[in-house]
C-alpha cells in the first residue's frame, strides 16, 4: 500500500474478506499510527518525476508529514524557491510496513490537492512492480 500525495489527509482501515459475505477489520491507521505503520520512502522517484521524497525526520522536521490526533498530513514543500538546475521540490511518500493479500481497503481521504505539478495517488502493487499489477485507488 502506497501514497505518494502533496497535500493528503487521510485515515485508512484494511478489512480482511473470508469467503462468507463477512468482513472483519484487521487493521485500522488513523493519524499518528501512520508514523509507525508506514515507512517514509526516501527514493529517487521511480517514475522520474521531479521530487525529492525525504525520510520520516525530515519530513517530520520540516512539516511535510504532520500527525495529530485522527489526521495525517503529507504534503510537499511550497515555501523553497528552488533552483533550475537542482533536485526536485521535497515531498513524501509512504508504504505501509504490513503486505495484504487477499483484502478490503477503506480509506477516508478528507482532501486531495489539485492542479499543476501535483500527484497525489493512493495505490496497491505486488513485490515485483509492475509484473504483478497495480491498484490505482486514489
Ligand atoms: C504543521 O502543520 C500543521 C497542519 O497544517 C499546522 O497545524 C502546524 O502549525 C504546522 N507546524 C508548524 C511548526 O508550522
Amino acid at each position: 500500500m502506497y501514497f505518494s500525495p502533496l497535500s493528503v489527509i487521510f485515515t485508512s482501515s484494511f478489512v480482511v474478506s473470508t469467503l462468507a459475505a463477512t468482513y472483519q477489520l484487521s487493521d485500522n491507521h488513523v493519524g499518528t499510527d501512520f508514523l509507525s505503520t508506514f515507512v517514509h520512502e526516501a527514493i529517487p522517484d521511480p517514475t522520474h518525476g521531479r521530487v525529492n521524497y525525504v525520510d520520516q525526520a525530515t519530513a517530520l522536521a520540516q512539516n511535510l508529514t504532520f500527525a495529530s490526533g485522527n489526521t495525517l498530513i503529507m504534503r510537499a514543500d511550497s515555501k523553497t524557491t528552488l533552483s533550475a538546475s537542482g533536485p526536485g521540490r521535497n515531498s513524501v511518500r509512504i508504504h505501509s510496513n504490513k503486505k495484504y493479500t487477499t483484502h478490503v481497503s477503506v480509506f477516508d481521504i478528507r482532501h486531495m490537492p489539485q492542479g499543476c505539478g501535483t500527484w497525489p495517488a493512493a495505490w496497491e502493487v505486488g513485490d515485483d512492480w509492475p509484473n504483478q499489477g497495480e491498484v490505482d485507488i486514489a
